[in-house]
């Protein structure tokens, strides 16, 4: 058997699977995020820590099996998120996650200092505020008596890993997230760290995802009843696990991700395409390969968002209900999910969501489909940018909140106008990570060996013409929406 954690922003989940890639357990246990003002984003990393063991010895009791027969485990995280260790590795502050935006001052500075273009040739990204450097550099600014203290930084799942093991480390598809790693070269860019005045030190030793990271602790053992035999492999960011849990391991495979934020993400086999910085383009957990990808900040979380504030006592099945009854357009509402500032394509922490065209005729149920289809067009949009270097892009896999509703996978098929495919027992990024761990055991040559016997794919849906025409006329109006609301919220 293997373990796959994945760490994510409103959640810890565990899986248990064996060698056939069958599915014994899967739990989760929620916490949790703390927004002491606009803008803000953090989490109590001792939380990630506590609710993982609650969930390791729930798992435990479950199991029928013998522990020692629970070869290897590894994790999946939310991306970005600042941990930082002091000398003696305690924590010193709540980890300052990926939809935190109060750095935009620190991705000025970054981008002065360095330079655009240099920034983008090292790591192939733009300074934007979810991204870890602009976080440390926000500290060293504001709480300069932490910054003193620190003696490394982690990201969320690596700190998880530590507690499991005591070694640090953290893997490239992570460190691809930090702006601090030279992604061609898999390296810490020292040229980065000068120029921006961080100490090259901080920076922990690099990993592929796939690798040995150490063995379970005698403390973590004694604590959950896990066995010290168990390998625990380096794991990766939730994007890239997601990536690999869905079997997107080859150039054209194309990914749309909906959790708290949403994401399409496509395969990329070398580092050489130039998208400008308006994707990111991160390490993958294969080897030497990289993935280019899109994010909508607030996808499901758009969902949520108006589920707390409108219906705050409804399940997302029967705020759902009725989708079908509404036709596409959600007759002349629409909605744009800036609810905290947008990453892809506008780089805007500031912009702010909208609902336009409201009618009197309208009821709940078009502002939820308007809500579906804003977050829809979002993704559209960076589709559109990964096309331009891709042009072999006709089939996405969906995955997350947005493969739980058929209505909502048929919108995606319109929208994008490409066939839209889902998995048949769809576990998101946590899979990935169990992928990862039975790679990194040995059980299987390579990850795509792996991923054919641990995925399969289930149903498919095809873009209906009449609703292709309607998302056609409706689109450049979705786009014009960010223009005029943009003065707005500044
Ligand atoms: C990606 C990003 C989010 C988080 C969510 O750049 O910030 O998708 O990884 O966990």
């Amino acid at each position: 058997y293997v373990i796959g954690i994945d760490l994510g922003s409103s959640a810890v989940k565990a899986i248990l699977v064996d060698r056939g890639g069958i599915v014994h357990y899967s739990l989760s246990k929620d916490y949790p995020l703390i927004n002491q003002k606009s803008g803000y984003s953090e989490q109590d990393v001792e939380l990630w820590y506590s609710k993982t063991k609650e969930i390791i010895i729930e798992l435990l009791q479950n199991f029928n099996g013998r522990v020692e027969d629970i070869d290897g485990i590894s994790f999946s995280g939310q991306m970005h998120g600042l941990v930082l260790l002091d000398e003696e590795n305690q924590v010193l502050r709540n980890a300052i996650l990926w939809n935190d935006t109060r750095t935009s001052h620190q991705c000025r500075e970054i981008e002065e200092v360095i330079g655009k273009e240099r920034l983008l040739s090292i790591t192939k990204n733009q300074a934007l505020e979810g991204f870890t450097l602009p976080k440390i550099l926000w500290v060293k600014e504001n709480e300069p008596e932490l910054y003193e203290k620190s003696h490394r930084f982690l990201l969320p799942k690596d700190y998880l890993r530590y507690r499991l093991t005591g070694h640090i480390g953290m893997d490239y598809t992570d460190a691809a997230g930090t702006l601090l790693l030279d992604i061609e070269k898999k390296e810490w860019s020292h040229e980065m760290c000068d120029a921006l005045n961080i100490n090259p030190a901080l920076c922990p030793p690099l990993m592929e995802s796939f690798d040995f990271a150490g063995q379970i602790s005698e403390a973590f053992s004694m604590e959950t009843g896990l066995s010290v035999s168990t390998k625990v492999f380096a794991g990766g960011a939730d994007n890239a696990c997601g990536a690999i849990g869905a079997g997107i391991l080859s150039e054209g495979k194309t990914l749309c991700s909906i959790g708290t934020s949403g994401v399409i993400l496509t395969y990329e086999s070398t580092g050489s395409h130039d998208y400008k910085g308006k994707v990111h383009y991160f390490n993958h957990g294969k080897k030497d390969a990289y993935y280019s990808m899109g994010v909508t900040l607030s996808a499901g979380y758009s969902l949520s968002w108006f589920r707390d504030v409108f219906a705050p006592n409804e399940s997302f099945s029967s705020l759902l209900d009725g989708l079908d009854e509404i036709s596409p357009g959600s007759n002349g509402l629409l909605f744009s999910p800036y609810l905290v500032g947008e990453r892809t394509p506008h780089a805007d922490a500031s912009i702010r969501a909208s609902f336009i065209g409201m009618d009197a005729s309208h009821t709940r149920t078009h502002f939820v489909r308007a809500v579906l289809e804003g977050v829809t067009f979002s993704l559209k949009e960076a589709l559109e940018i990964l096309k331009q270097n891709n042009d072999h892009i006709d089939t996405v896999i969906s995955i997350g909140g947005g493969a739980k509703n058929k209505e909502w996978l048929q919108m995606q098929a319109d929208i994008f106008e490409t066939k839209i495919i889902t998995l048949s027992h769809e576990q998101g990024p946590a899979l990935g990570a169990a992928i990862l761990a039975a790679y990194g055991c040995g059980w299987y040559s390579s990850l795509e060996e792996c991923s054919r016997v641990f995925i399969s794919y289930e149903e498919s849906y095809m873009p209906i013409t009449q609703n292709v025409v309607m998302y056609r006329e409706l689109y450049p109006l979705y786009q014009d929406v960010y223009e005029y609301t943009k003065g707005l919220s500044d």
